[in-house]
């Protein structure tokens, strides 16, 4: 099959660009390896998740939310909202297709990309001018390697595939990582019953996603060294000193980290407040090995589990697939131009959602590289 743009992967990212080059009139296809759109949203996010960004913040091209919906949307009602996207710009994306190779061909400039219908096991080749990597950031799950892993008898998961805290009523279980995720679900588990604790090794900022907010909107107005010192005195006054508790903050202010690194702050859901009341233990090094169901951290700490959670972050996928990745991303599956223009690569290559700032920077990457695209076949008209 033929078409101008071939996007590969339909969520927020994915789906705006569709519908950034459809106002443009541009044909396009989405391939998408799942049976529905968001795949992130709709099957790979635990029950309790809200938006930790405010509204305003998580809005995909052509349509602002609702002013009635909570400042903070639950999980369900920014699905709904998905939902109504993708039925008002009647986006259809071609869903079973596992994108599995894709590479520039260099005796006609276009792109072939082969998907495996995962319903009849064929082998479809698409042809087109442009390709669009849209992903995600959250490509696959990341499991580190711990020596004597396989003798855990417990379940081990990836918090991509954790739903909630139900099947864990009394079990002692280990959280680990101590970012968004990671803290959040220990709080799950830990309302459900379970005796969690967290394994947080690099000190990170907690704030209230409030504060978060109030940031975010100062920044239009003031510098990030200002918005941090104003956020980290309120946080301080919040929160006291949490270093007796296992959790340190960094000198960097979090606006600038998440600025300079991508890496963003914890949103404290009611987290915090578990760990002073000693609920939720906090460990502060490294795994050194697991042999049946006893741990052995870093500092010689040994330690009973049933489960263990791993909220270890994600992986870019895109190196799996893409041959010609280089035009755009490095090995790590990240874009290797600086920002604002990190979703342009070479060869009618671009990228979507890899900006590290969420909903809103799909958003915008979306709109970039559908004027991108359309100027350029602007020229060749
Ligand atoms: C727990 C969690 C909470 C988050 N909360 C927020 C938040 O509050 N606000 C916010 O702005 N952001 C949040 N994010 C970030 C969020 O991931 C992004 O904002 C958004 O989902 C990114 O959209 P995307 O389209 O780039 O990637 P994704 O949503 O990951 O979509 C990528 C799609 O590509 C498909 N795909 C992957 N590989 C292939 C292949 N080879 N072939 C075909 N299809 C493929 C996938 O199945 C998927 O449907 C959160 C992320 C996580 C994990
Ligand atoms: C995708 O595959 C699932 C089964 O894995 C099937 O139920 C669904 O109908 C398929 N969807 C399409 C559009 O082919």
């Amino acid at each position: 099959m033929e078409t101008v743009v071939v996007i590969v992967g339909a969520g927020p990212a994915g789906l705006s660009t569709s519908v950034c080059l459809n106002q443009q009139s541009i044909p396009n296809v989405i391939l998408e390896k799942e049976d529905i759109y968001a795949s992130l949203w709709k099957k790979r996010a635990y029950d309790r998740l809200k938006l930790h960004l405010a509204k305003e913040f998580c809005e995909l091209p052509f349509m602002p939310h609702d002013r009635d919906v909570p400042t903070f949307m639950p999980k369900d009602l920014f699905v709904n909202y998905l939902d109504t996207y993708v039925a008002r710009f009647n986006i259809n994306p071609r869903y079973n297709r596992t994108v599995k190779f894709s590479t520039f061909d260099e005796s006609n400039n276009k792109w072939r990309v082969e998907a495996e219908n995962t319903v009849t096991g064929e082998t479809e080749v698409y042809w087109s001018e442009f390709l669009v990597v849209a992903t995600g950031e959250n490509g696959e799950g990341n499991i580190p390697l711990v020596e004597g892993i396989d003798t855990f008898p417990g379940e081990i998961v990836h918090s991509s595939v954790y739903k909630s805290g139900r099947d864990f009523k009394g079990k002692n279980v280990l959280v680990v990582g101590g970012g968004n995720s990671g803290m959040e679900i220990s709080f799950d588990l830990c309302n459900f019953g379970a005796n969690s604790a967290v394994l947080s090794r690099t000190p990170r900022h907690v704030l209230t996603k409030e504060l978060v907010r109030f940031g975010m909107s100062l920044l239009k107005y003031v510098s990030v060294t200002m918005v941090d010192t104003m956020v980290m005195t309120i946080s301080r006054l919040v929160y006291g000193d949490l270093s007796k508790y296992g959790l340190f903050r960094p000198k960097q202010g979090p606006f600038a980290t998440k600025l300079y690194t991508g890496k963003a702050p914890v949103i404290d859901v009611g987290t915090v407040q578990k760990i002073r009341d000693g609920e939720i233990q906090v460990i502060n090094c490294g795994i050194g090995s697991i042999k049946g169901k006893t741990l052995t951290f870093e500092n010689g700490l040994k330690q009973d589990f049933d489960a263990i959670v791993f909220a270890t972050g994600y992986k870019s996928s895109v190196c799996n697939w893409l041959e010609n990745y280089e035009f755009v991303m490095k090995k790590d599956g990240f874009p290797k131009n600086p920002m604002p223009k990190h979703w342009k690569g070479e060869n009618n290559l671009y990228c979507t959602g890899f900006s590290r700032k969420g909903i809103a920077g799909a958003a915008e990457d979306a709109m970039s590289v559908a004027d991108d695209i359309k100027s350029i076949l602007a020229t060749i008209k």
